[in-house]
């Protein structure tokens, strides 16, 4: 079984004042909170057992969305993450979770959105051996981790925010692991910001030969919402797509509804305390027929 992380802690400074004293991952994204996206994207890969890592003065917060899971017809776990240390404590923090099983990491501030995304996400979680993660071109990878290849597309390295990066490829953060990740965690040591970094998990996979980095293609977006910038940019990209075509983006409810997680009498239970907004009217229109 493959069970996932979701990472919703962090200080949230380069949002600041924004996030002085709201948790990053429950801002806004248009219509429903930023942790939403990544949650759904878990889900799509048919991960139904979810642990959320947030910070301690936002546990309540958080388990106010969806508590265990169950409504979801998932299961969801909490975790405490006490100080802002790095993106690999996930799996120090989560290692009594992960047990023996794979896992998948996501940060609580990536979105992802295309059509290519279920069937990217279903090669990921049919490999059971060794790393995978995605890789997308931006025109700003100086702040991302850094993929440099070969001239044949080999992968030889991954940098974090390298000054000069080698590529225009950003691996994102959205990783599938084998069950070594645990042991590899325990080995990171702390970056010269201070930080345990993915980076160095990935490097392990790396220099073992157990690293797949696949390309996503041009139509497919990534969205990160970690500056006010790229946030207000994921709003507006929400938006425009989901009142053109009518569909949500990044809906849990709906996601487990179609995936046959809960019923049509579930969902209405969902939807109900909702109904004051057009999100809880959406999720009627799906067992309606009207939004299909
Ligand atoms: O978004 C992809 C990038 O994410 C990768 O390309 C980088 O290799 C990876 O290091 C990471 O870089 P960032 O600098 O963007 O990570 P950031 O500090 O923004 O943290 C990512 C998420 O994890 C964010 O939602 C906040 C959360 N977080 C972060 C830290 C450092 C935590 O929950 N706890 C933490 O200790």
């Amino acid at each position: 079984m493959r069970k996932g992380i979701l990472l919703a802690g962090g200080s949230g400074s380069r949002l600041y004042p924004l996030t002085k004293s709201v948790n990053k991952h429950l801002l806004q994204v248009y219509d429903k909170p930023m942790f939403y996206y990544p949650l759904s994207t878990l889900m799509l890969a048919d991960i139904r057992d979810i642990l959320i890592i947030t910070n301690k003065k936002d546990l309540n917060l958080f388990q106010s969305f969806f508590g265990n899971g169950t409504g979801l017809g998932i299961h969801i776990d909490y975790s405490i993450q006490d100080k802002p240390e790095g993106v690999a404590q996930s799996f120090l923090i989560g290692k009594d979770f992960i047990k023996d099983n794979s896992s998948a990491l996501i940060f609580g501030d990536n979105i992802f959105h295309g059509n290519e995304l279920i069937n990217q996400l279903n090669n990921m979680t049919n490999t059971n051996s060794g790393a995978i993660a995605l890789a997308y071109p931006v025109s700003d990878p100086e702040r991302y981790g850094v993929v440099e290849f070969t001239a044949d597309g080999q992968v030889i390295g991954i940098e974090e925010k390298p000054e000069r990066p080698k590529s225009r490829y950003a691996l994102t953060g959205l990783y599938f692991y084998d069950n070594t990740v645990l042991e590899k965690a325990l080995k990171v040591e702390r970056s010269t910001r201070g930080e345990l970094e993915i980076t160095d998990i990935n490097n392990q996979y790396l220099n073992k030969g157990k690293l797949k980095v696949e390309l996503m293609g041009r139509g497919m977006a990534w969205l990160d919402t970690g500056t006010c910038d790229s946030l207000y940019d994921a709003s507006s990209y929400i938006k425009t797509l989901q009142q053109r075509q009518g569909f949500k983006i990044g809906c849990p409810e709906e996601i487990a509804w179609r995936k046959g997680w809960i019923t049509d009498s579930e969902l209405t239970a969902l939807a109900l305390p909702l109904l004051k907004s057009g999100y809880g009217k959406y999720l009627i229109s799906l067992i309606e027929g009207t939004n299909n």
